[in-house]
């Protein structure tokens, strides 16, 4: 299992995640990137078809904001920090 959220304090709204995983990841009005399926809780099991996608999005975001985990993250992108 695969599980993503976007750490929102951090991202700087660069895009690149929404561009290699545009079916997990959207933007706000600001630009900052959330997680459309849970609302960027960290708890919706990412589809396999998209593991690979989110797996890019996760070695491209420039400030490692993109963060990935076996588990679910239950809200906290700092959670397995
Ligand atoms: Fe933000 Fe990183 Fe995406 S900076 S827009 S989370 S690639």
């Amino acid at each position: 299992a695969l599980y993503t959220i976007v750490n929102r304090d951090t991202c700087i709204s660069c895009g690149s995640c929404g561009s290699l995983a545009p079916d997990i990841y959207d933007y706000d009005e600001e630009g900052l990137a959330f997680v459309m399926e849970d609302d960027n809780r960290g708890t919706a099991q990412v589809d396999e078809e998209f593991e690979e996608d989110v797996q890019d999005a996760f070695e491209e975001c420039p400030s490692g904001s993109i963060r990935i985990s076996e588990e679910s993250f239950e809200g906290d992108p700092d959670k397995f920090e």
